[in-house]
C-alpha cells in the first residue's frame, strides 16, 4: 500500500493495510493457525519472534532454514501451540529489510486469566511498537547490504508507525501516538523494539515505569524512568498515571557507542499521554504555571506538554546499568553442569567478490565487508535447495555439508583495540574471512554456555544476539574483554534474566546458558538488520531426545517444498 509521512508517498509492503501489523493475541495453551497469503511482489515468511515452536521447528517462519520463502502471489499456513509462555513477543517478516514494516505485536494472556498476573491487573493493557520509517525501497536496501553499496541512507524514527511532532517536513509536524490516561489507574506498556538498526532509550516525563518483564518472562518488578530497548527485545513496563493532570510526551531516542556516522533530529520520536476522565474529555490544569514544556519540573501548563530529560546518546552505561538490574521472578531451571563451552567473536571480516583472491588490504571493489561470528560470515543455502530443516529431518545429507562453527575464535587478538577500528583506510584491519552456511551440533538436552564477544571490528555498534526455539538464561554481561578467570565469579546463577535476545554491549561481553532441549534447526543470528544481511549468524542443529516427546514432529501435512507449485497460487 501507499503511505504518505508528509513529504513523500512511499510504497510500502504490509499485513492487512495496517502499520504496524495487527495484534495478534493468544492464550497461552492455545493452538494458532494463520493463513499468510502473499500478495507482495517479494518472497516472504513470517518468524513468531520468541515462539519457543516446541518439537514444531517447521513453523519458525525462517527461508530456506526452516521452510522455502513464500513466492508472490502464493500462500503458506503456519500452524503452532503456544505453550509455557506469558505476556509480550513479536512477529516479524524474516526477509531481509521488509521486517521494517511487516512487523506486529503477538500477545499471550495468562492460562488462568488476570487473576494469575503476579501484578496488579492494569486498567489498559498497551502495545508501544518502536520501528523505523524508511523512504527507500526496503528491498533495494537489502540487496545493498549484501553487497556493500548502501552509501546513503535515512530512517526516521516511529512509535506505533507515527514519526510524531519532531519530524518537521515540509513546515508541518506530524501528529505522534497519544495515550490517553485517566488519573490515578495503571497502564501496562508492551514495548517492542522493530526497528532494523537503533536501540532507544524510553521514557515519558514526570512518570516512572515498573518493569515486569522482558522477552515473554517476567522480571522481579524494576522501578525505572527509563528503559533500554534493543532491536528484537520487548519490555513489559507498569506506568501508573499518578502525575498532575496534563500533557507529557513520550521519547524513543537512538543510542549508540561513539561512532562517526550519528544521527540528526529525525532519529528521536515522540508520542504522548494525555490526561482525560475517562469520557473522553481532556482533564487539564486551569492555568499554566510558566512552564516551557521543554524541561521536566513544575506542573504542564495547559497545552504544551513536558518534554522527558533523555540520557545522552552516547550513553552505554544507562543500557547496561539498566539490564543489570533485571532479575528473573520465577526461579528458573539453570543447569549447574554445563556439557559446551563456546566463545564466539562477533566482527567485520572481508571476502573477495567473485572468487577472486585478495590479499588483507586489498582495494575495495576487489572485496566486500561481511559480518562474522568466530571469522565465517554466514550464507543460506541457496534458494533452489532444500530448507536445512526438511533435509536434517529426512537426512538426506543437505545438513553435512554445513561449516562447523568453531568452539573458539580461530586466532586471539585485542578484541576491544580501538586501533582495530575499521574506518575508511583502515579497513585493511579486516581479517579475510569465507561465507559459508555456518552450523552447531547439540546433543539433545546439553546445557551450553556461550560467550558473545564484541570486537572493536564492529566499529562500535552493539549486537542483540537473538536465538530462536530457546530461551537463554543471561548470566552476566560487561565491558572489555571477557576473562573467565574474574568473570565467571560474576555470573549470576540464582536468578538471572530469561531472555529471547541478549545485547552484547559495544566493545563488551556477554555470557549466557541454555539448554538444547528443542529438536530442530534453529536460527542464532545479530537482529541488527545491517548484521544479518552481512552474515552475523549461524544455525543450532538440536538433535532429537530418545522419546516421541522430545523428538522434532513430522512436517505439517501441507508443507510445501521449494518452488512453483501451481496449486498453491492464488486465484
Ligand atoms: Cu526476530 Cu530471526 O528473528
Amino acid at each position: 500500500m501507499n503511505l504518505t509521512h508528509l513529504s513523500k508517498d512511499t510504497l510500502v509492503t504490509v499485513v492487512n493495510g495496517q502499520l504496524p501489523g495487527p495484534t495478534i493475541e493468544v492464550t497461552d495453551g492455545d493452538s494458532v493457525i494463520i493463513h499468510v497469503v502473499n500478495k507482495s511482489p517479494y518472497n516472504v515468511t513470517i518468524h513468531w519472534h520468541g515462539v519457543k515452536q516446541r518439537l514444531n521447528c517447521w513453523a519458525d517462519g525462517v527461508p530456506m532454514i526452516t521452510q522455502c520463502p513464500i513466492l508472490p502471489n502464493h500462500n503458506f499456513t503456519y500452524r503452532f501451540n503456544v505453550t509455557g509462555q506469558e505476556r509480550t513477543l513479536w512477529w516479524h517478516a524474516h526477509v531481509p529489510g521488509l521486517r521494517a514494516t511487516l512487523h506486529g505485536a503477538f500477545i499471550i494472556r495468562p492460562r488462568h486469566g488476570a487473576g494469575s498476573y503476579p501484578f496488579p491487573k492494569p486498567h489498559r493493557e498497551v502495545p508501544i511498537i518502536i520501528g523505523e520509517w524508511w523512504e527507500m525501497d526496503l528491498a533495494q536496501v537489502a540487496t545493498d547490504l549484501s553487497n556493500n553499496s548502501l552509501f546513503d541512507f535515512n530512517s526516521a524514527s516511529t512509535i506505533n508507525g507515527k514519526l510524531g511532532d519532531l519530524y518537521n517536513c515540509s513546515g508541518v509536524a506530524e501528529d505522534g501516538f497519544v495515550l490517553e490516561v485517566e488519573p490515578g489507574k495503571t497502564y501496562l506498556l508492551r514495548l517492542i523494539n522493530a526497528a532494523l538498526l537503533m536501540e532507544y532509550y524510553f521514557k515519558i516525563a514526570g512518570h516512572r515505569f515498573t518493569v515486569v518483564a522482558s522477552d515473554a518472562n517476567y522480571v522481579n518488578p524494576y522501578d525505572t524512568d527509563v528503559i533500554a530497548i534493543a532491536p528484537g527485545e520487548t519490555v513489559d513496563a507498569l506506568l501508573v498515571a499518578d502525575a498532575r493532570p496534563g500533557k507529557y510526551y513520550m521519547v524513543a531516542f537512538p543510542y549508540q557507542a561513539p561512532k562517526p556516522s550519528i544521527q540528526g533530529p529525525e532519529y528521536i520520536t515522540r508520542g504522548m499521554i494525555q490526561y482525560s476522565s475517562g469520557n473522553g474529555a481532556p482533564v487539564l490544569l486551569s492555568t499554566s504555571n510558566g512552564t516551557t514544556g521543554e524541561e521536566e519540573g513544575g506542573g504542564p501548563s495547559a497545552d504544551v506538554p513536558i518534554a522527558p530529560e533523555m540520557p545522552d546518546h552516547n550513553d552505554m552505561v544507562t543500557s547496561l546499568y539498566f539490564r543489570g538490574n533485571l532479575t528473573s521472578l520465577r526461579r528458573p531451571q539453570l543447569p549447574t553442569l554445563v556439557d559446551e563451552r563456546l566463545f564466539i567473536t562477533l566482527a567485520l571480516g572481508s571476502v573477495c567478490r567473485r572468487g577472486r583472491v585478495c590479499e588483507r588490504g586489498s582495494t575495495n571493489d576487489e572485496s566486500i565487508t561481511v559480518a562474522t561470528l568466530n571469522n565465517v560470515s554466514f550464507e543460506l543455502p541457496a534458494a533452489a535447495e532444500t530448507p536445512l530443516l526438511e533435509s536434517h529431518y529426512y537426512n538426506t545429507g543437505g545438513v553435512d555439508v554445513l561449516r562447523e562453527l568453531p568452539a573458539r575464535p580461530p586466532k586471539v587478538f585485542n578484541f576491544t583495540d580501538r586501533d582495530l577500528i575499521p574506518y575508511g583506510p583502515k579497513e585493511a584491519n579486516l581479517e579475510p574471512t569465507s561465507k559459508a552456511t555456518l552450523a552447531r551440533r547439540f546433543r539433545h538436552g546439553a546445557a551450553v554456555d556461550v560467550v558473545f564477544q564484541s570486537t572493536s571490528l564492529m566499529q562500535s555498534e552493539s549486537n542483540p544476539m537473538h536465538l530462536h526455539g530457546h530461551d537463554m538464561f543471561v548470566l552476566a554481561q560487561g565491558l572489555g574483554i571477557y576473562d573467565a578467570a574474574k568473570d565467571v565469579a560474576r555470573y549470576n546463577l540464582v536468578n538471572p534474566p530469561v531472555k529471547n535476545t541478549v545485547l552484547v554491549p559495544s566493545l563488551g561481553w556477554a555470557a549466557v546458558r541454555f539448554v538444547a532441549d528443542n529438536p530442530g534447526v534453529w536460527f542464532m543470528h545479530c537482529h541488527f538488520e545491517f548484521h544479518l544481511s552481512m552474515g552475523m549468524a549461524a544455525v543450532f542443529i538440536v538433535e532429537d531426545g530418545p522419546t516421541a516427546d522430545t523428538s522434532l514432529h513430522p512436517p505439517p501435512a501441507d508443507f510445501q517444498t521449494c518452488g512453483h507449485d501451481e496449486s498453491l497460487m492464488l486465484q
